[in-house]
């Protein structure tokens, strides 16, 4: 009796413990960025998101999304003060999401300033001259300050656009040099989310100067098609729809590596939601990205209620209805996938587009990936498992797996065996001198696309250690073969050489 009733009490002593027990965080070392949109919590029935429906041990960092300008004393300001702050009975949004760190303290919550509404025109103003940026940054520093933020994300949408003046570029420059030397001493985070399209790379940032001052770059790689080009497109294409193509993932990231940018700065945007098309006409049999007309505006989502934009979580909803006319297509040129119903189009980034973009990421040693954002996800479960997930990822292990390559790449990989392996979450293991792929588990069931996010990561840089290994065993042995056409004296000059070589870079 003693025992049960020790037992017992162990039990009762526990359970609050648990309850606030530390949590961690993505383990595969990306920066993963979850913006947060705070008007979230106004949509509708199971659209609606708070701070309660978050599951923080999806992100590296939180940004709370939106503060404003006073356009008249340049100052930082809450833009839904009933949401953000405590006063007269508020939602305390700001402190709600920095206490977050308490149970999660891998966090870092930073708060966003700008976004689309807030237009271009005051941060114009408010960055021409010194004294109106230092102004902005004192009112920052007491903000951020008051608040216990970890940094600020600018979102001027755009510099030298919108209203603003050419030279907007140079000034955002200062402004963001300015800033992190503010920041500095105190340890702040300053990030900055920039336009992918072309012509606003171009005219708005002087590329390699931000990125010398910021500490991550969140890329905006997303709206590249809508209703405005009046034709059907992808929202976020990972390739262009033909060589000439500037709008898409590959062509944004590609520009700002060339332009300077460090790639372990530039954090890959995602986008939880789709583009709506209302084709103009509804018998058309083949649906062509680019080509085929549509009505200049698309349909709305019943939480978000956007003409032309769908939150993932609404997608979900239309397409897990089991009388759904929706009929699901895979465009292989731009990676994306899209719906459709007669006239109704939904172009969108299902689990597999995400994973497409999460190696692209990763291949290319980008810092991590941002998702814009993390309220429209799928954070009530409603989804399901989607099969076609890693798809692409089993597709190229099963082309690797014969690949004799492969076989001398394993000798000096040194892969864990499957046992250990299952322990930490790999996901390539040996078993009897074979690759296993085995595919990532969900944790979770919500949060299709952030989990996907987080397991592609992993198993995106597995496979890349894999295949870089293999590349290296071929080049070693084009070398060997191209040495054995030489003269003995010629092979040791020659492998001489390549020791020092490999000794020394
Ligand atoms: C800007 O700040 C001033 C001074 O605090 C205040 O009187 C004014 O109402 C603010 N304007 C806006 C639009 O918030
Ligand atoms: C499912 O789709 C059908 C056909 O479009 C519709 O009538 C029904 O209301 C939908 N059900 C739900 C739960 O949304």
């Amino acid at each position: 009796m003693a025992v049960v009733l020790c037992l017992l009490l162990i039990f009762a002593l526990m359970a609050p413990s648990l309850d606030g027990q530390i949590l961690g965080g993505p383990m595969h070392g990306k920066a993963v960025v979850c913006y947060v949109a705070s008007w979230a919590a106004y949509r509708p029935n199971d659209g609606q998101f708070t701070l309660d429906n978050l599951q923080p041990a999806l992100c590296t960092h939180l940004v709370y999304s939106f503060a404003g300008l006073n356009e008249t004393t340049f100052t930082i300001k809450s833009l839904d003060p009933w949401q953000d702050l405590e006063k007269d009975y508020g939602k305390a949004g700001y402190k709600r999401i920095v206490a977050l760190k308490e149970r999660y303290p891998h966090l870092k919550v930073t708060i966003a300033i700008g976004g689309w509404n807030e237009g271009s025109e005051r941060y114009s103003k408010m960055a021409s001259s010194p004294e109106t940026r230092k102004t902005f940054i004192n009112s920052v520093m007491i903000f951020l300050n008051q608040y216990k933020f970890d940094g600020l994300d600018l979102d001027w949408e755009y510099p030298s656009k919108r209203g603003g003046k050419p030279d907007d570029k140079a000034n955002y420059v200062s402004l963001v040099k300015e800033l992190k030397e503010a920041f500095e001493p105190k340890s702040l985070i300053l990030t900055a989310a920039l336009g992918a399209g072309k012509e606003t790379m171009e005219s708005a940032y002087d590329l390699s100067k931000l990125s010398r001052y910021l500490d991550l770059i969140h890329m905006m790689c997303y709206d590249y098609h809508g209703t405005w080009d009046g034709v059907v497109g992808p929202n976020a294409p990972l390739r262009g729809l033909d060589n000439e193509d500037v709008l898409s993932v590959e062509y944004t990231v590609k520009y700002m590596i060339s332009q300077g940018v460090s790639p372990y700065k530039l954090v890959l945007g995602l986008p939880m939601y789709g583009r709506t098309f209302v084709l103009n006409d509804a018998s058309t049999k083949r649906l062509q990205f680019g080509v085929t007309p549509v009505e200049s505006a698309g349909f709305k989502g019943p939480y978000t209620r956007e003409a032309g934009f769908m939150g993932y979580n609404e997608i979900c909803a239309e397409v897990s209805n089991k009388s759904s006319p929706w009929e699901y297509h895979w465009h292989e040129g731009s990676a994306t996938a899209y719906l459709r119903d007669g006239a109704r189009v939904i172009s969108y980034d299902d689990p597999r587009a995400i994973a497409a973009k999460v190696k692209f990421a990763v291949d290319n040693n980008l810092g991590g990936l941002m998702v814009w954002s993390i309220d429209t996800d799928d954070f009530r479960g409603h989804c399901g498992i989607d099969d076609r997930t890693f798809k692409d990822f089993t597709d190229r292990y099963n082309r690797m797996v014969n690949d004799p390559l492969l076989q001398e790449a394993l000798k000096t990989l040194k892969l864990g065996d499957e046992a250990r392996n299952l322990h930490r979450g790999t996901a390539y293991s040996l078993t009897d001198g074979r690759l296993e792929l085995r595919l990532p588990q969900p944790q979770l069931s919500n949060y299709q696309l952030m989990q996907t996010v987080n397991a592609a990561t992993t198993l995106a840089l597995e496979e890349k250690r894999i295949l870089d290994e293999m590349s290296r065993v071929n080049r070693d042995n084009e070398i060997v073969q191209t040495l054995s056409g030489c003269s003995r004296p010629e092979r040791s000059l020659a492998l001489v050489s390549l020791l020092i070589y490999k000794l020394f870079f």
